[in-house]
């Protein structure tokens, strides 16, 4: 069988205020089903997780309290893709796995295996790394909704350009140690996920997942508009 593929979706691709939703989470359901190789998805908390965190944190001040709030909310989107492939007819893992390994094993067994957060300390990047690492995929690919990696952040730099490759070296460079910095808080990478990446020597992907074109052309190992981040 194919190596299994691991990508992961930006809890803001799931936003229900974005137009065209709908038809997105329908079209990846195509997608998918014409792919023959497992794929393990890793779901992100977006916005439910951003509300959650901001509203419990007045009267919260614990870090790992909060990231536990985040985790809920990524597997409450996962279990939004996970019901909507299943009901697309795709061969989905029951559940919501808890863990890389118990994901893993799953994608021996299923065509699609969606999973969330695991433990606090981290976002569903490094668990997105995780996956791919255990279930020894050729490259984690992250589908956010920017179109690369920028040399700095375009919110706040206007010099900022998009680079298309990369290593993980120069990659670490602009998102810092390998740190959780604070819950819900979000750069491009999660460092703690690049740092295991430099650490497996697993390449990396980052696109811009509403053109799901973009993911389809990752998916299927073609040259993609996006960042490639190669060993090094
Ligand atoms: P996300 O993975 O959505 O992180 O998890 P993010 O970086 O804030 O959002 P994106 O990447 O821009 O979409 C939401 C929050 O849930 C907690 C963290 O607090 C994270 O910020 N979390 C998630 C964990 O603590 N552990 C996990 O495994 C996943």
């Amino acid at each position: 069988m194919a190596s299994p593929l691991v990508l992961a979706l930006g809890g803001s691709l799931l936003r229900p205020e974005e137009s065209e939703r709908h038809a997105w989470l329908s079209s990846l359901a195509d997608l998918l089903s014409a792919c023959n190789a497992p794929i393990g998805i890793v779901v992100g908390g977006g916005a439910p997780a951003r509300e959650a965190i901001e509203l419990a944190k007045p009267v919260l001040d614990d870090v790992a309290a909060l990231d536990e709030i985040g985790i809920a909310a990524t597997r409450l989107n996962a279990a939004i893709v996970a019901q909507i492939l299943q009901g697309a007819n795709l061969d989905v893992c029951r559940g919501i796995p808890s863990d890389v390994a118990s994901a893993a094993r799953g994608l021996e067994a299923h065509q699609v295996v969606v999973m969330g957060g695991t433990r606090p300390g981290h976002t569903t990047d490094n668990v997105a790394i995780r996956l791919a690492i255990e279930a020894k995929a050729t490259r984690c690919l992250i589908a956010t909704n920017v179109s690369h990696v920028y040399s700095a952040d375009p919110r706040l730099d206007s010099d900022a350009h998009p680079i298309e490759s990369m290593t993980l070296s120069e990659l670490q460079e602009i998102v810092g140690p390998p740190v959780h910095g604070k819950a819900g808080g979000s750069g491009v990478i999660d460092p703690i996920g690049v740092q295991a990446a430099i650490d497996n020597n697993l390449p990396l992907a980052v696109l811009d997942g509403r053109d799901l074109g973009r993911i389809a052309d990752a998916l299927a190992g073609k040259p993609f508009t996006g960042t490639r981040i190669e060993v090094g």
